[in-house]
């Protein structure tokens, strides 16, 4: 185990080839089918890995982005109303099968990128090798099972149902322009994961990718591009302020896909002046509990917990952010752990097995360092030994124990590799957390007992929304739902529910009498509607 993160610093000639990174010089934006160059201010970007260059400590750039303006936002927002045209739009209006084509052939121009952009993963956010290439394929897996979860949805809906005298056919029908905004620590599975769904089914779509894990679009806007009708995806770059509130001003954006904090989720859909017409997609705040009972298999809850709190540096929504164990069995698990913890890899993302890397965004090192003196000081001490250590950008994974109810630590989202610990006597007490908690995502049990897991379960399942059994918390399989309560999500993600989520069902409805009959027929046999059509995708 390296004590001095100065010893974990790589010479620049001695990173493996394979990862080396070219400057990546973003200077164009998509709207309206055109990509076009920008000629306003830049943003540099720096590597949170930091090099020795000549015995030097150097910070890396790796390329830079536009700073875009108000005046272009707006015109890509135009582009996107313009291509929706109030849902009479080229895209909109297209039958799904079509959709799926183009969606397809993007796909296929994305898999062409896959080793740039996983470069690119590991050294704007520092994520591993082996976790960016997890988050790029993934992406394609998603995807394409998108493309056949809406073939199905299709073909379900391309039925007649016949009720009480009533005939008719039910659909999902586009809501209009989408802004999808991804956050840095999945900057491309977390955006794709709304905004293929959304263009899916016939929405138009304004893209802010997030502060980190932008320059990945350099080898995206082409494919976009080359892939889809004009003004269908529009592609912006640049700071909140400047870009997105005046867009969501204008009151033209009908859906807000966004996953990042509760606080900027609600900054952005206040702005929007009639917010009965915003329709919210969001991944927000979760502090995930363990909850470890006396009877749990210490081994297995420890390695579960290692994964769950430290994959990404604990940089994921679904980590887990606070560990309760049972007293009868807290002092072995706390032993096992911290020793579990302790030797954990730490290191450059290309290195083989290694789970902790620099901090993607390294402001947050100070408040990691803030809430560990906050619980220093309430009583809480580091119990690990490599706890505490940081430098050059890596912080490295720190246990505090015991936690109690008047830290910050109990309370707050620490997203990174700071791990509170508390212990119980009453399983009551880790399910009073939950109930006072401000988030509500998901929870893990770890335990034996049949009576007690049944109890966790039942006065957990209205509380979360995801309850892990002997396993941490996680976002997949992509198939299941994804979302929480209370500042943790409003609506769900899944390849299914996502498809819902950007749509609303349309139905066309008359009486059974024969002359309405016989106009239903004609309508299908002549196929003279795209809409009201027994036509379907085999
Ligand atoms: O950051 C939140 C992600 O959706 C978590 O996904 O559980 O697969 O890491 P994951």
């Amino acid at each position: 185990m390296q004590k001095d993160p100065k010893n974990l610093v790589f010479n620049v000639n001695d990173i493996p080839r394979k990862f080396k990174v070219d400057q990546v010089c973003l200077d164009n934006y998509l709207v309206n089918g055109k990509i076009k160059r920008w000629n306003g201010p830049f943003q540099t970007v720096f590597s949170p890995i930091e090099m020795l260059k000549n015995n030097e400590i150097e910070k890396i750039e790796i390329g830079k982005y536009p700073l875009m303006d108000e005046k272009t936002a707006i015109e890509a927002l135009d582009a996107a109303a313009y291509a929706y045209s109030n849902g009479r739009g080229i895209w909109p209006t297209m039958t799904v099968e079509e959709r799926a084509y183009h969606v397809l052939k993007f796909v296929n121009k994305m898999i062409e990128q896959r080793d740039n952009i996983i470069k690119l993963l590991m050294w704007e956010i520092a994520k591993s090798f082996e976790d960016s290439t997890k988050e790029f394929d993934r992406t394609i897996k998603y995807i394409k099972d998108t493309i056949n979860e809406v073939i199905d949805l299709d073909r379900n809906s391309s039925k007649f149902s016949i009720v009480d005298n009533y005939i008719a056919q039910i659909r999902r029908s586009p809501l209009g322009v989408v802004l999808s905004m991804g956050p840095y620590n999945y900057p491309l599975n977390e955006t794709f994961t709304t905004l293929i769904p959304a263009v899916i089914m016939g929405n138009t779509v304004v893209v802010k990718p997030p502060r980190l894990g932008v320059l990945i679009y350099n080898y995206l806007i082409e494919a976009f591009q080359s892939s889809f009708p004009p003004g269908v995806i529009n592609i912006i770059f640049g700071k909140g302020t400047e870009i997105i509130t005046p867009i969501i001003k204008t009151g033209k954006i009908n859906v807000l896909a966004f996953v990042g904090s509760s606080q900027s989720a609600d900054s952005i859909r206040s702005k929007h002046p009639i917010p009965h017409r915003l329709r919210c997609v969001l991944g927000m705040d979760a502090k995930n509990p363990a909850i470890i009972l006396k009877d749990a298999d210490i081994g297995l809850a420890v390695k579960e917990c290692i994964d769950g709190t430290l994959s990404f540096n604990g940089q994921r929504c679904t980590a887990l952010k606070i560990i309760f164990v049972h007293n009868d069995i807290v002092e072995e698990f706390i032993r096992k752990f911290t020793e579990a913890v302790d030797k954990i890899k730490i290191g450059m993302p290309w290195e083989n097995d290694v789970k902790i890397t620099p901090i993607a965004d390294n402001n947050r090192i100070s408040y990691f360092s803030e809430i560990i003196k906050d619980a220093l000081e309430k009583g809480g001490k580091i119990i690990n030994t490599i706890g505490g250590i940081k430098g050059f950008n890596f912080f490295y994974p720190t246990v505090v124990y015991p936690v109690k109810n008047n830290m910050k630590l109990y309370w707050e989202e620490q997203f990174g590799p700071v791990i509170p610990i508390s212990s119980f006597n009453s399983i009551d007490e880790p399910l009073e957390y939950v109930i006072n908690s401000n988030f509500g995502q998901q929870a893990s049990i770890f335990g034996n007992n049949a009576d007690e897991i049944s109890y966790l379960i039942d006065n957990l399942a209205n509380q979360v929304c995801r309850i892990n059994i002997n396993a941490q918390c996680q976002r997949g399989p992509d198939i299941f739902p994804f979302t929480g309560r209370k500042d943790s999500a409003e609506n769900t993600l899944s390849v299914f529910d996502a498809l819902r989520a950007f749509s609303i069902r349309s139905a066309v409805v008359t009486k059974g009498e024969e002359n309405n009959k016989s106009i239903i027929r004609e309508i299908i046999s002549n196929r003279k509607s795209k809409f009201l059509s027994t036509n379907y995708i085999l």
